[in-house]
């Protein structure tokens, strides 16, 4: 559970208060549009199980999420699924005549401080495990980059649409992508999962990168587990598990495991491991020479093209059957 202080004046004494910290959840367009007439302008059935997923699981059983949303996201909700199951709903009005709050599922605050203070308060603080602000656009206005926002899990739909409710873009000086999916077809529409955290990662005087998965990666327990768990790094470690739990010992006393593969995506990260030594211009070079098509790599000195290992290791074991 992530909390904040903020300073209040109120008049001549100054009242220190504790606020939750939040993550924000939304799919937006290209153009960073969220909705027209009061409906989603898309279709996406594995975005609204992502959304489903991410903001309902916990990793506490006794404990459920906390969905904070505009008075108009709430309005849009279709009614077979408004209070949003699993979760507390709290609505965002200025007005003091919007009588929703009959279920108790839903509350209803007349500001995001208000919100995230009541949060922080029992039996909230005890009770709710994450908060998400989940829009819409007149909130994600003023909350998305905000201090108080830890991530943003935006699902990107590669569409340019007709729409009346905007997000701003995420801005990346103050948060960096932690995972990028691959892009998913659905409906005809090409769509991605991003998320973003707040960075935390310019260690003052060093200009040193903290390892994303190394001594520190437990700032970032307060994802969703199921994203938390789809960083780069990950992908790594758990393939190393994978070796020592379950590979094949060879003549020089090496695990290996044979046909396995790290799949990641570059568009908007680079997979450079932290968690063991990498020959970083070596990578680079390679890479480079990849990109280009350069007919003879090996004509730079590379040594990925050295030995044919797949065909090595079939023939190794061929002999020994
Ligand atoms: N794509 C997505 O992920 C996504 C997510 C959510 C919503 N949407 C779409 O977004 C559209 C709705 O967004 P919207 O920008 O029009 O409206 P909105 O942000 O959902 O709601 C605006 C209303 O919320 C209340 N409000 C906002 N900020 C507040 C604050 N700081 N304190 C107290 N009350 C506050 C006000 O209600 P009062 O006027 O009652 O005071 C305001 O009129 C719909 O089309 C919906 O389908 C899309």
């Amino acid at each position: 559970m992530a909390t904040g202080e903020a300073m209040c004046i109120n008049g001549q004494s100054t009242v220190s208060v504790t606020r939750r910290s939040y993550q924000v959840v939304i799919a937006a367009t290209r153009d960073m549009g969220l909705g027209m007439d009061m409906k989603l302008p898309w279709d996406l059935p594995t975005d609204s199980q992502f959304f489903h997923d991410v903001t309902t699981r916990t990793t506490d059983p006794t404990k459920r999420n906390a969905t904070i949303m505009g008075r108009k996201s709430w309005e849009s909700t279709p009614l077979e699924i408004r209070p949003l199951p699993g979760r507390l709903n709290i609505v965002l009005t200025k007005s003091s005549c919007l009588d929703i709050a009959t279920d108790e599922n839903v509350l209803v605050c007349s500001s995001m401080e208000l919100a995230l203070e009541l949060l922080a308060t029992a039996p909230y603080s005890l009770s709710i495990e994450k908060v998400f602000v989940i829009g819409g656009g007149e909130l994600l206005r003023n909350y998305m980059n905000a201090p108080s926002c830890d991530a943003i899990h935006l699902t990107e739909i590669d569409i340019s649409v007709p729409c009346d409710a905007f997000a701003p873009r995420v801005d990346t000086s103050l948060y960096h992508p932690w995972y990028s999916s691959f892009p998913i077809v659905e409906n005809g529409i090409r769509y991605s999962f991003n998320t973003y955290v707040r960075r935390k990662d310019t260690v003052v005087g060093s200009g040193e990168k903290k390892s994303a998965a190394g001594s520190d990666f437990k700032e970032y327990f307060f994802l969703p587990k199921m994203v938390f768990e789809r960083h780069d790094e990950f992908g790594y470690l758990n393939l190393i598990q994978n070796i020592i739990s379950s590979g094949d010992m060879n003549d020089n006393n090496t695990l290996t495991k044979f046909g396995c593969q790290m799949r990641f995506n570059l568009r908007k990260t680079f997979p450079l491991l932290t968690t063991k030594k990498v020959l970083w211009l070596g990578v680079v070079e390679e890479l480079l020479q990849l990109i280009s098509g350069s007919i003879n790599p090996m004509e730079k000195g590379s040594n990925i093209w050295d030995s044919d290992e797949a065909n090595e290791y079939l023939n190794r074991q061929a002999e020994s059957v």
